[in-house]
């Protein structure tokens, strides 16, 4: 079945709202897991909406967190996040960083006892629409072994970045894994294979069994190149901001312990080292020059296709999920009908 995008956020608003989240929050959630689906990014959309409520379940989310300030200097921020939605903590955080950016040129907020926050590149759109540069890395629970190792020490952990232009989206938002582990957990659940070149079995053996990759560890991007960044990432979203590192990062992809992974929010105010409206234009003159072979994109070019797609033509709920999120309005008592009516 498909369901709409308003009927995806009335769907997750709704189910929160009636387990106890305010409804400033639970917008939050709903935004940035709708965002994720209308981008294309299903691994992060209504797919991972009951993670969340089986953490809220668990108590390793918590509802009612409020986010604590644990160091500040004018153009900095660690925050604690105290197991609220990874959302809610990511959002505030990257305004907060929007702000120092505005004041100082530069912000950069650090985030640490949070959960997941769902697609990274949410948070940088925030920063180019307001004509900043945003860039958002978190690391995530063990998937990937370095090059020449077989025991999973690093994260998926993804790297978004956002960039003002004139005329086009421009952002990169990708996990540095081969392919984010969201991606793996969708096709274990739809029982479908993975691609060749994603992962390996426990025993090192290249796979394309979702099932045998999830106990095993998924391969990095770009071989030598993705571990590379995946390893400076697990530091600077790690023990940069008070958070765990390799394998004592819980939490992420199992909801049922808690969630130990880091955030770094940074933010740059171009007009600080050039002319703002010069500097749109140059990024538009590169992008047209990037686009004059035909089919060639720019990274973002596939979300806004997406975009376009998904609006018009809703989401795809596989039977599997189909069955969870009308167990999940069972138990808020909210009625299917009154979902797909919206
Ligand atoms: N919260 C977490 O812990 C976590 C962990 C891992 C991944 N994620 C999220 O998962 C999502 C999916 O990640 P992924 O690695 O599967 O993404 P992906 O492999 O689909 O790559 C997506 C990026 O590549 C760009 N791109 C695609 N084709 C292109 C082309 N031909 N030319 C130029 N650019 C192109 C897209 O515009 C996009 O920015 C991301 O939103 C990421 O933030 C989140």
């Amino acid at each position: 079945m498909r369901i709409t995008i308003k009927q995806e956020l009335y769907l997750i608003t709704e189910i929160l709202t009636r387990m106890g989240v305010s409804e400033e929050d639970a917008a939050i959630v709903a935004e940035v897991t709708a965002d994720a689906d209308l981008k294309g990014f299903s691994s992060h959309g209504i797919g991972r909406f009951p993670q969340y409520i089986k953490g809220l379940k668990m108590g390793t989310i918590n509802p009612q967190a409020e986010v604590t300030v644990e160091r500040e200097s004018p153009a900095t921020a660690l925050l604690k996040g105290n197991h609220g939605f990874g959302h809610v903590i990511a959002y505030k955080g990257m305004k907060m960083a929007i702000e120092k950016a505005k004041n100082m040129g530069i912000g950069m907020v650090g985030i640490n006892n949070s959960n997941h926050f769902g697609i990274a590149g949410y948070y940088s759109d925030m920063a180019i629409m307001q004509d900043l540069i945003g860039m958002v890395i978190t690391n995530t629970e063990p998937a990937v072994a370095p090059i020449g190792g077989k025991e999973p020490l690093l994260g998926t952990n993804p790297i978004a970045i956002g960039i003002p232009s004139n005329v086009h989206y421009v952002s990169v938002d990708m996990a540095t894994s081969a392919a984010a582990r969201g991606k793996i957990m969708e096709a274990m659940r739809r029982g479908e294979e993975i691609p060749e070149n994603v992962a390996l079995d426990a025993e090192g053996n290249p796979t394309i069994d979702p099932c045998a990759a999830i106990k095993g560890s998924i391969l990095p991007f770009g071989a030598h190149k993705g571990y590379a960044l995946a390893f400076m990432i697990e530091i600077m979203s790690g023990p940069l901001v008070g958070a765990a590192y390799g394998k004592y990062v819980t939490g992420t992809a199992n909801p049922e312990v808690e969630c130990t992974k880091g955030d770094l929010l940074s933010v740059i105010d171009p007009s600080c080292f050039v002319d703002l409206d010069q500097f749109k234009s140059e990024v538009d003159d590169f992008i047209a020059e990037v686009k004059a072979t035909p089919n060639v994109f720019i990274p973002g070019d596939m979300e806004i296709r997406n975009i376009r797609k998904f609006k018009k033509d809703g989401v795809s709920i596989d039977k599997k999920l189909e069955i969870q999120l009308k167990d999940l309005c069972q138990e808020v008592e909210l009625r299917w009908d009154d979902v797909v009516e919206k």
